[in-house]
């Protein structure tokens, strides 16, 4: 009786384990670490004092995700599985393509095949594209302005058919918001390859000395301050949901859609100022030209992930600014090599 976490050695996957772990759950892991460390594993151990199953392997290849299946007895899955920078995404749309749809598909095949039918989906805010209005509610409209946003409205839609044909299926997607932060412990966070475009672990670098200078995209966004507002989530409370999530999914069958987001929303120069306080000195930028295809705000309505979940985000920016400065002063370099 396990729950099987693709994508379990990355950076939300592996904060999921943990609480999974901590919950005394059986995990096992499927990753191929093409955007993680086999270290995670050890960091995970040290935190929760147990040692997770893992299998090193491709969701691309359908023996590596078989294996799993015939080794284990497993009840559920959490897919996180997949590649998410939406630059590479429009540089590369066959690789996201394949990688995020057919790695999906390969999936749910063999999850037939077992007759084990509950899944919890990674998606995420960008399938709304850019929203007619905010707070964001599951029931707007989707669209999506990327390959990389495309592949999860694919994969929703399949999700969606795969339960049509079959009752049988229980499927809870999660469309995250911007998850940050990291371990209270300083032992997990996000350890982005190269150069970093999300904001936060770049304010992060900036504030340890790594680089210069954060670039704010754009100040004339129609916002509070004229930078782009968000609705960041502490990744421990993201965590959280999916212990909610498959609890759910293993109660219920059908297909379920919720926001995960603190329904909060702060700009980026809001973030520069919270990162300051976590740190306790200034933190340089510069305003510069806006990123091409960015919105100027984006949050949640989470009320149905607390009305149906029972779920709701705990940790205030302030908290997960602080442990974004804790994993980054104790892991200048990440997990290392
Ligand atoms: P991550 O890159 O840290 O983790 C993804 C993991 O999947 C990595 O460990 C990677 O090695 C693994 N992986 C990728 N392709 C694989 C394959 N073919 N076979 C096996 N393993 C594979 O990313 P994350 O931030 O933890 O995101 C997890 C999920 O949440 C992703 O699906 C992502 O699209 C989604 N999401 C993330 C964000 C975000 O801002 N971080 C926002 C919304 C949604
Ligand atoms: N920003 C800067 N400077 C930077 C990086 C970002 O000013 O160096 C700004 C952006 O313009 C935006 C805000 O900071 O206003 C947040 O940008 P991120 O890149 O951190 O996050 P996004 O909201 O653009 O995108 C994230 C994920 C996507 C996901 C989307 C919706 O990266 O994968 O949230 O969930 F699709």
């Amino acid at each position: 009786m396990a729950i099987l976490v693709t994508g379990g050695t990355g950076y939300i996957g592996s904060h999921t384990v943990v609480q999974l772990l901590n919950d005394n759950r059986e995990v096992v892991i499927l990753d191929n670490l093409s955007n993680s460390k086999l270290c995670v594993l050890d960091r995970i151990k040290e935190i929760t004092g147990k040692s997770v199953k893992f299998y090193k392997g491709d969701i691309l290849n359908i023996d590596d995700i078989e294996k799993v299946f015939k080794e284990n007895e497993i009840d559920a899955v959490i897919h996180f599985a997949g590649l998410k920078a939406v630059g590479e995404s429009v540089a590369k749309p066959m690789y996201y393509y394949h990688n995020n749809v057919t790695g999906t598909l390969n999936l749910c095949n063999i999850m037939s095949k077992y007759n084990c039918k509950k899944i919890v989906f990674s998606s995420s805010a960008t399938v709304y594209g850019k929203p007619k209005s905010v707070p964001i509610s599951e029931d707007f409209p989707l669209s999506t302005t990327n390959p990389y946003g495309e592949t999860k409205l694919m994969i929703e839609r399949i999700l969606s058919d795969i339960y049509v044909s079959d009752n049988d299926w229980s499927v809870c997607i999660l469309r995250y918001f911007n998850p940050i932060g990291a371990h209270e412990s300083g032992l997990m966070g996000e350890d982005p390859k190269g150069i970093p475009n999300n904001l936060l672990p770049y304010v992060a670098r900036v504030a340890f000395g790594k680089y210069d200078h954060v670039n704010v995209f754009g100040n004339d966004y129609a916002t509070h301050d004229g930078t782009g507002v968000r609705d960041y989530i502490h990744v421990v409370d993201l965590a959280d949901a999916h212990l909610k999530a498959i609890d759910f999914a293993m109660a219920n069958t059908g297909i379920d859609y919720f926001n995960i987001g603190t329904g909060i929303g702060y700009s980026v120069l809001d973030i520069i100022h919270a990162y300051e306080k976590a740190v306790g000195h200034p933190i340089k930028y510069e305003i510069c030209q806006r990123r091409p295809g960015d919105i100027d705000e984006c949050y949640a309505n989470p009320e149905k992930a607390l009305k149906v979940l029972g779920w709701k985000a705990n940790f205030d920016i302030e908290k997960m600014c602080y442990d974004s400065a804790n994993w980054q002063s104790k892991n200048p370099d990440g997990y290392g090599e």
